[in-house]
Parts: C-alpha cells; sequence; structure tokens
C-alpha cells in the first residue's frame, strides 16, 4: 500500500488503470482465454502490457491479485482456482522429496488431508505439532524443516498462534514459515509484518465476501513467487477471470465488511456466552490460556466467526440448526450472509471421533460465521434457536 494510504481507500484506487482499460472506473472483465501474439513477444513480455494465456496471467486476475498484495503489504501476489489450489501449488513449489515440514495440527480439514494423504505420496514428510502441547517452536523447527505451515486463528475452536515465534523458529534454520490467514483477513491481521515469509487465503471467504465464487490467494516475494509461478502454470490452479472479476469487485468492500463482521462476532460472543443452553464460546482470544496476549499482539480485530458448545451436546445441536430462522445452515463462511454449521459434517468431517477428542473439539460443536446482518436480528435468531433445544 502507498505510504499513509489506508485499506478502505486503497481497496478503491490501489488498482486503478485508466490508461490500459479504456478510461474505465471499474477495471473491465476480460473474459479471454487467449491474446494477440505481438510478433517479438519474449522482449514484450518483461514489460507486463501484454499476455499469453490465462493459464499464466490475466488482467482481471491482476486487478484483484494487486488489491491482496498491498493489502497484505507484501512483494507479490498470485490468485488460484481455491484455496486448496493455492495451498497445494505453493506446497509442490516449495518442496521435494526428502524435506520435512513442520504443521501445526489444526488446519481445515482439506489442509490437513493433504499434509496427510497427498505431501507423503510424494517423499515428503510432516511433523505434527499437537495445538493443545504448546511446544517452544525453536524446539520442534530443525535444520531439516524446510517449510512450518500455520493456520491462525484456526479452525473450529479459533485458536490463535504466535506467529512471531514460529517465524523466528523457522528463520533461524532458513525454513519458510506460511501463514494461512482466511479466519483473519488481511485487515485484521498481516502475518508478513510479523515476521511470516508467506500468506495464503481460502479467497473463498471474507476477501470474496458474498458466497459466490471459489479462489485462493498467496501473497509473499517475488523470489519465492517466482519458483511459485511455473507450478502454478504446469498443475493449472489459475483462477478463472470471472472469479477474479468478483473477487475484485468484493474486495472493494472488505474493510466495511470486516468491520461489521467484528462488531457481531465480539457483541455476539459476549452475549451468547452468558446464555443458559451455551456451555463455552470459542473466539479468536478465548480459546486456550495464552491466546488473548497473542492475539492482542498481532490481530487489530477478531473476526465474524464463532463455535459454540451447547450444554446438551449432538442432540442439542441439531435442534438449534433445524430452529434457526434467519441464519443459514450451509458449510463455508466470511460471506455478508450468516452461516451455521456442524464442523464435524463439514469442514472437519476427516476426523475420527478419537482425533475430535485428543484435539478438544466437542462432538457437537456448531460454527457460526456471522454475517453482515443487523446484530441484534441475528441474536433474536440465535436466542429463539437456542431457547428451543
Ligand atoms: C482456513 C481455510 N483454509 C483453506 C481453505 C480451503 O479453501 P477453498 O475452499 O477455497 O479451497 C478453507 C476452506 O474452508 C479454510 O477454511
Amino acid at each position: 500500500m502507498p505510504e499513509g494510504i489506508r485499506p478502505g481507500t486503497f481497496l478503491q484506487h490501489g488498482a486503478r488503470r485508466p490508461e490500459r482499460n479504456a478510461g474505465a472506473v471499474v477495471p473491465p472483465l476480460y473474459q479471454t482465454s487467449t491474446y494477440h501474439y505481438p510478433a517479438a513477444f519474449s522482449e514484450a513480455a518483461g514489460s507486463g502490457e501484454v499476455h499469453l494465456y490465462t493459464r499464466m496471467d490475466n488482467p482481471t486476475v491482476e486487478v484483484a491479485a494487486e488489491l491482496v498484495r498491498g493489502l497484505e503489504g507484501g512483494e507479490g501476489a498470485r490468485l488460484f482456482s481455491s484455496g486448496m489450489g493455492a495451498a497445494s501449488t505453493t506446497l509442490f513449489a516449495l518442496l521435494k522429496a526428502g524435506d520435512e515440514v513442520v504443521a501445526l495440527e489444526d488446519l481445515y480439514g482439506g489442509t490437513l488431508d493433504l499434509f496427510r494423504e497427498t505431501l507423503p505420496r510424494f517423499g515428503v514428510q510432516v511433523r505434527w505439532v499437537t495445538e493443545t502441547a504448546r511446544l517452544d517452536p525453536s524446539e520442534v523447527v530443525t535444520a531439516r524443516t524446510r517449510v512450518v505451515w500455520l493456520e491462525t486463528p484456526s479452525g473450529p475452536l479459533l485458536r490463535v498462534h504466535d506467529i512471531r515465534a514460529w517465524a523466528d523458529a523457522a528463520d533461524r534454520v532458513g525454513a519458510l514459515l506460511v501463514v494461512d490467514s482466511t479466519f483473519a483477513t488481511p485487515i485484521n491481521q498481516r502475518p508478513l509484518a510479523h515476521g511470516a515469509d508467506l500468506v495464503i487465503h481460502s479467497a473463498t471467504k471474507y476477501l470474496g465476501g458474498h458466497s459466490d465464487l471459489v479462489a485462493g490467494a498467496l501473497v509473499g516475494p517475488s523470489r519465492i513467487l517466482d519458483r511459485v509461478d511455473s507450478v502454478h502454470a504446469t498443475l493449472g490452479s489459475a483462477l478463472d477471470p470471472f472469479a477474479g472479476f468478483l473477487l475484485a469487485r468484493g474486495l472493494r468492500t472488505l474493510e466495511l465488511r470486516v468491520a461489521r463482521h467484528n462488531d457481531n462476532g465480539r457483541r455476539i460472543a459476549q452475549e451468547l456466552g452468558a446464555h443458559p443452553s451455551v456451555d463455552r464460546v470459542y473466539y479468536p482470544g478465548r480459546t486456550g490460556p495464552d491466546d488473548e496476549a497473542i492475539a492482542s499482539r498481532q490481530m487489530t480485530g477478531r473476526g465474524g466467526v464463532l463455535s459454540l458448545a451447547l450444554k446438551g451436546g449432538p442432540a442439542a445441536a441439531e435442534k438449534f440448526l433445524r430452529n434457526l430462522r434467519l441464519v443459514h445452515v450451509a458449510s463455508s463462511f466470511g460471506g455478508v450472509e450468516s452461516l451455521a454449521s456442524l464442523p464435524r459434517e463439514t469442514s472437519h468431517r476427516h476426523l475420527s471421533d478419537a482425533e475430535l477428542a485428543r484435539r478438544e473439539i466437542p462432538p457437537g460443536l456448531v460454527r457460526l460465521s456471522l454475517g453482515i446482518e443487523d446484530a441484534d436480528d441475528l441474536l433474536h435468531d440465535l436466542t429463539q434457536a437456542l431457547g428451543r433445544v
């Protein structure tokens, strides 16, 4: 972001290129797979003004990438066909057989599967760190570690992990720290400023913000993104231009939306914490004993996702979902409309009962993604549904 420009302003003006777009205020949708091929392509290619093929680059996708780059404060950004596309492409670009990855265990189920099922088939060794152990990062990361991967806040218990401590440990051995910051958004947390090498998002969530696209983002230094580029092209994980257009459009209101998500999250976490049917509310800063201290160091807002353990367990959770009138029962999070889901059936369906128990995830846990509706209306819906469990 240019010096002195704040996110809300950058999102309106940060990617404007009227000279390239017939003066259009809104960067247009280049829904094309290919481009006129200049006779001297290789000479023109370095200028950034010419394009070859949309699997490699597309001007609409570049607009959205530039907005994400500026928000995170990185040298460059790349967009992908999904958050999983961003994660898998990045890992395939950074790792080779024999390398070791240290992964903090409380990851989105799809990422967990990638580490557990896919990477070991290519000879990558994964060392798992249990989130409850709170180990000293420098004791976990070794000279063999190439990549350290963490999600903060993490689903479904909204734990927070100390980005600076893991970044220092990774730096000491020359490993790269990748932070999945999807739950936080760059409005609430900028991992690169806390020492992370790369930040990754499921842009399907808050960045897009309207539950109408699937996308992933990666931000970091050009020297690393250059390594990712060739794998991005060969794996074919490019973002479609129309999704890129929707993402750029959604991003323009990110700061406003996140302010409302933060307000709704804070208020509803507080009020539901006092409800007689609720055993526990999980919200960033409230899960583990050190979480508040870590969150206040690295986050400026806590977001709109919280999880609820109900006193009546799984049976009460199912009744609660059935009784909701406004809040949609659906997986995913980060959209303008509120959603409720049971992580054991959606994001964390990959975990066995034993794993859920070991990770202290209550069997009837409900995840709420609070949208931008009026907080009083949301509270009314949530409390009427809780009153009938
Ligand atoms: C924290 C987190 N990271 C990554 C992903 C994967 O993103 P996508 O669904 O866009 O592939 C998800 C999806 O739910 C997620 O919750």
